[in-house]
């Protein structure tokens, strides 16, 4: 029997040693320091072993995919710079957020620079030349549907005629898409079929949208000092998640008009926001979006069946119950 904290815990490790090597020029320039900020200060760093085990259970050395993982991990923490903007968070990881110690500017260029740097170090992948096309091309269009996914995002903060459909496919775009990179990219560099690469594919979806699930959930119950980001930021800032839209649909409308005057409102109170929580609660938002993530990591377990048994195979289906279980 593998354990998965082990597992995951020893790839952390060479993860980090790799991620050290590349900003030892920081020391040099500002903006590396500025660029090692986030990829220093922790992470899961899930990314780069789903990469990794996605390789190995295909029965091929899992260091082929490292730097794959270590690419994506560079893409996430990107995009984390540039999501921190956009949300207006002040935390990350337990420290202050790269926008709001050296201003917009600033961020958008450590982002791009983090962007750049990705693809540089996936150059570092032994691929034949048409195998390299497809994972090249895989990773760059994640990187867009994230980008569409993250504009959605934002828009949506303007409506409240939003359906559970369109937020899926929002979630899908913004989160799922980099796990999928991950696990279809593992897929490609070990030469696996088009029908594995596809079930690959489909099981990293899944698992994307139950993960991004959960972290809306820990937005809003979970525990500050844990998780590294702040509580409560996306009623503060109006997001519309898979709670929010649930409860717009089975309040009454005198609730549903208060709850809306509390996520429009940009001042809103410690109070209101708890307020808003124990609206949701009571409701049977939290436990309805539970229940929906649940069943996407039960689908996502399923698309596993295409794999033979392995040590890997069993780490990708707990992988899946750590994502929609976590509490960091
Ligand atoms: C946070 O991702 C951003 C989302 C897609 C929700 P993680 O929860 O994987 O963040 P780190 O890398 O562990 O900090
Ligand atoms: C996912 O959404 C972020 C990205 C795609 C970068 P969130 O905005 O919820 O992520 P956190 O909660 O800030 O990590
Ligand atoms: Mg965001
Ligand atoms: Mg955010
Ligand atoms: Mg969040």
């Amino acid at each position: 029997m593998v354990d998965l904290f082990e597992e995951i815990d020893k790839r952390r490790l060479v993860v980090n040693d790799y991620l050290e090597e590349l900003f030892v020029k920081k020391e040099e320039h500002i903006l590396w320091e500025m660029m090692s900020l986030y990829p220093q200060a922790g992470g899961k760093k899930l990314r780069p072993f789903l990469a990794m085990i996605s390789a190995g259970a295909f029965g091929i050395d899992e260091e082929e995919a490292l730097h794959l993982g270590l690419s994506i991990e560079l893409i996430h923490n990107f995009t984390l710079v540039h999501d921190d903007i956009m949300d207006q968070d002040e935390l990350r990881r337990g420290i202050e957020t790269v926008y709001k110690r050296e201003g917009i500017s600033s961020a958008i260029n450590t982002g791009d620079a983090l962007f750049a740097l990705a693809f540089k170090v996936l150059t570092n992948t032994e691929l034949e030349g048409k195998a390299f096309r497809e994972l090249l091309h895989e990773v760059a269009c994640s990187v867009l549907m994230v980008a569409e996914g993250q504009e959605e995002d934002m828009r949506f903060e303007r409506t409240f005629d939003i359906e559970e459909d369109e937020f899926i496919e929002m979630i899908e775009k913004k989160t799922s898409f980099l796990f999928r990179a991950c696990a279809k990219g593992g897929a490609i560099i070990a030469g696996a079929s088009d029908e594995e690469k596809r079930s690959m594919s489909e099981y990293a979806r899944k698992m994307g949208i139950a993960f991004q699930i959960q972290d809306d959930y820990l937005d809003l119950v979970g525990d500050e000092e844990k998780l590294g980001k702040p509580v409560g930021s996306d009623i503060r800032s109006g997001k519309r998640t898979l709670m929010i839209i649930h409860a717009l649909n089975v309040l009454d409308d005198k609730k549903r008009h208060r709850l809306i005057d509390i996520l429009e409102d940009e001042n809103n109170t410690p109070a209101e926001v708890n307020e808003a929580l124990e609206m949701l609660d009571r409701c049977g938002a939290l436990k309805y979006a539970k229940d929906r993530a649940e069943r996407y990591a039960r689908e996502a377990k399923e698309e596993l069946e295409i794999l033979p048994e392995s040590d890997q195979k069993e780490l990708l289906k707990d992988l899946v119950d750590l994502m929609v279980r976590r509490s960091s």
